[in-house]
């Protein structure tokens, strides 16, 4: 273990020119630095490294990151190596913490009962070659109609029949049975009190899953922690699945089935499809879904959720079609809303699983059904209200009642928006109406201090968002074009910005030029314009204020480049400013009003854009073959991208 205080000095010290300019020949331009990039053939320099920032970045492959991730990706190193490289370049002493031997216990414990869990695994894979568990287990699988290549990718087995073939194998192995019985794979019929006194007896040892299919759990790394052994019997005294107790390896509620599998395929799509049993996930597989992961043998949990948002904040629910399904699945419903995500749900004939489901259609139908019956909770549920309900007002007061409910728990005020929008408009009723009973319900929840909101709504007259109007979903332009037309229009006035508050505290007014607020921020996060026009014009911006000079509509509409001048015209003309002007004659507030809204607007919109791109270009990186090594790396990456976009939604929200 590096100690944190030796991770930081590394950071600090370590100069990201100079080694990148060990292995790249980098020349300077202007405040940066280019070269050819190491990491994919080219020609022309697209390779630049920001000695302010501490990047790399290249604007050919895409690549960059710190100058930790620089070593890691170039020399090929994991992280402690990377930075054990560092140290030496700058003559930084590294000295390793020790760990405490509670600590060193502890590690040792745990290593002990993963390497028991995949001894256990290999034997029950194992099993299912012998010729009884061929005629047992094997034909158990097929008929279930999983490939012999998902039993290998899913590592299913068997475990014999007899109570103690496993016990023996194991001990014959030299596994301690400390260990096994530790891990959850044997059970012994001693209690606790005789069990803490000395070494276990075999003899009073037996097998938890004797006789049973074999599901292997693993951890987010792909390493066993857990079984779930299903019973070959219908005889319904028999319980259906046998689980791994809690042990230090594997606790429950912090596990989802088929995670180590799903990560990349949720990441690279961002959005999860969350089903309730082992058999879904792999036939899903099977069927050419991989983001889907199970929350098997434990009803749903918050940790579960929060493991899932930090691959996306997109969840799908699909559970069985039956009542039983239903009721978890409008409970995982609420959990996720309240945990900030977007979730939808699927619902099946009744008479089906998601495993019974994905082996009657074929892959392309199955695609289909998910994306076209997902739907949100309130189209959800005003479809749950029968015809006869419609017209009940009592039944639909009080659905109307949960719906809101529902949408008050949401923390962000964008989402509860867009969701009242939508509930105004599918039970026709006016929006006025439901954010009032919504205010109460939240007064009430800020009351009860436990389910206190993240975000407090304190302004009750916000309208909904507008629908956004589609365009290529790779380009910025428009936001880039918005922020340059509110820049050259508005830049020399003042605008009032809102700052961030305190909970139930008034928020802070900053008064402020709008040129500087949009340069101020824009220069906050390096966003670059991608449209080579807007970025001329944003230069010539940020040098009229470093000069103090005033920004000039007219000095851009006389440009001598005639695309700045063009554009400038173009700007000046467009749909809003000939909207305001037909707004002022009747009295209406216009964009000119609220100067700091129309800014802000401009530029969160641009930001979440940007980062839209951003997350969109990840997740074509994270479609190619990778090492774990660096998709963790992306997926971290795409972690910090997902909470940015959700601070901009958050702030557009607030200004819309
Ligand atoms: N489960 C459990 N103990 C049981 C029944 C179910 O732990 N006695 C868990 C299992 O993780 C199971 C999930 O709940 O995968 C869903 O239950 P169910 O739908 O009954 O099982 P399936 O996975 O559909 O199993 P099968 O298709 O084999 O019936
Ligand atoms: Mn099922």
């Amino acid at each position: 273990m590096i100690p944190r205080e030796t991770i930081d000095r590394i950071f600090t010290t370590a100069r990201v020119e100079e080694v990148v300019g060990d292995f790249v020949n980098l020349k300077k331009r202007g405040a940066n630095y280019m070269g050819l990039c190491p990491f994919h053939n080219e020609k022309t320099p697209s390779f630049t490294v920001s000695p302010a920032k501490g990047i790399y970045k290249c604007f050919g492959c895409g690549r960059g990151g710190n100058v930790v991730n620089f070593v890691m990706e170039h020399e090929q190193m994991d992280y402690v190596n990377a930075l054990k490289y560092l140290a030496r370049k700058y003559k930084i002493e590294i000295v390793e913490e020790e760990r405490t031997s509670e600590q060193q216990e502890q590690d040792n414990e745990r290593e002990s009962l993963m390497v028991v869990c995949s001894y256990a695994q290999k034997f029950f894979s194992e099993q299912i070659q012998t010729e009884t568990g061929k005629a047992i287990g094997l034909s158990y699988l097929e008929e279930r109609g999983f490939s012999p290549q998902t039993i290998e990718k899913f590592q299913l087995g068997y475990s014999p029949e007899s109570s103690k073939t496993f016990l023996h194998a194991a001990l014959q192995a030299g596994y301690k049975l400390k260990f096994l019985l530790q891990a959850g794979l044997v059970r012994s019929s001693d209690d606790e009190t005789v069990l803490a006194q000395g070494e276990p007896n075999p003899d009073h040892c037996y097998d938890r899953f004797a006789g049973r299919v074999m599901f292997p759990v693993h951890n987010v790394s792909g390493r066993v922690i857990a079984f779930g052994g299903r019973t070959l019997r219908k005889d319904k005294n028999v319980a259906k699945y046998v689980n791994s107790p809690e042990t230090p390896l594997y606790h429950k509620s912090n596990v989802l089935y088929g995670l180590h599998l799903a990560r990349k395929a949720i990441t690279a799509e961002d959005i999860c499809y969350l089903v309730e049993g082992y058999a879904d996930v792999i036939s899903l597989h099977q069927s050419g879904i991989e983001n889907v992961v199970a929350s098997s043998g434990t009803s749903l949990t918050i940790e579960q959720l929060r493991l899932i948002r930090r691959y996306t904040p997109n969840l799908t629910i699909l559970y069985d079609g039956d009542a039983a399904g239903v009721k978890a699945s409008e409970r995982g419903f609420g959990l996720a809303l309240k945990e900030g995500m977007n979730v939808k749900i699927v619902t099946l004939p009744a008479e089906d699983d998601p495993d019974t489901f994905a082996r009657k259609h074929s892959s392309e139908e199955l695609k289909d059904y998910l994306q076209t019956k997902a739907v949100d909770f309130i189209v959800y549920k005003t479809r749950a209200m029968s015809e006869e309900a419609a017209h009940d007002p009592i039944k639909k007061a009080s659905l109307i009642k949960e719906i809101v409910s529902t949408i008050a728990v949401i923390p962000e005020r964008i989402t509860r928006s867009v969701y009242v929008k939508e509930c105004s408009r599918i039970m026709q009723l006016e929006e006025d109406i439901l954010w009032s009973e919504m205010k109460l319900i939240r007064q009430r929840l800020s009351d009860d201090h436990e389910q206190r909101p993240a975000v407090q709504n304190t302004n009750n007259t916000v309208r909904p968002v507008a629908q956004q109007t589609n365009y290529d979903v790779f380009s910025s332009e428009p936001q880039e074009k918005e922020v340059i037309r509110v820049l050259i229009k508005y830049g020399n006035e003042e605008g009032i910005f809102i700052g961030e508050s305190e909970d139930g505290e008034e928020p802070i007014k900053v008064t402020m030029k709008l040129a500087d607020f949009i340069i101020q921020s824009m220069r906050e996060d390096d966003f670059a314009f991608d449209n080579e026009t807007c970025r001329k014009i944003y230069d010539d911006c940020c040098t009229f204020l470093d000069k103090n000079f005033p920004i000039n509509e007219d000095y851009f509409l006389r440009h001598e480049d005639s695309a700045i001048s063009q554009m400038a015209m173009t700007l000046a003309t467009d749909q809003y400013n000939m909207s305001d002007w037909s707004k002022r004659s009747i009295g209406i507030k216009t964009e000119k009003d609220q100067l700091g809204g129309t800014a802000e607007k401009a530029v969160y919109a641009l930001k979440s854009r940007k980062i839209e791109v951003m997350i969109r270009d990840l997740q074509e990186t994270i479609k190619q073959p990778l090492s774990d090594e660096e998709l963790n790396i992306m997926i971290e990456r795409k972690q910090r991208l997902d909470t940015a976009k959700r601070m901009f939604k958050i702030r557009l929200g607030r200004v819309i």
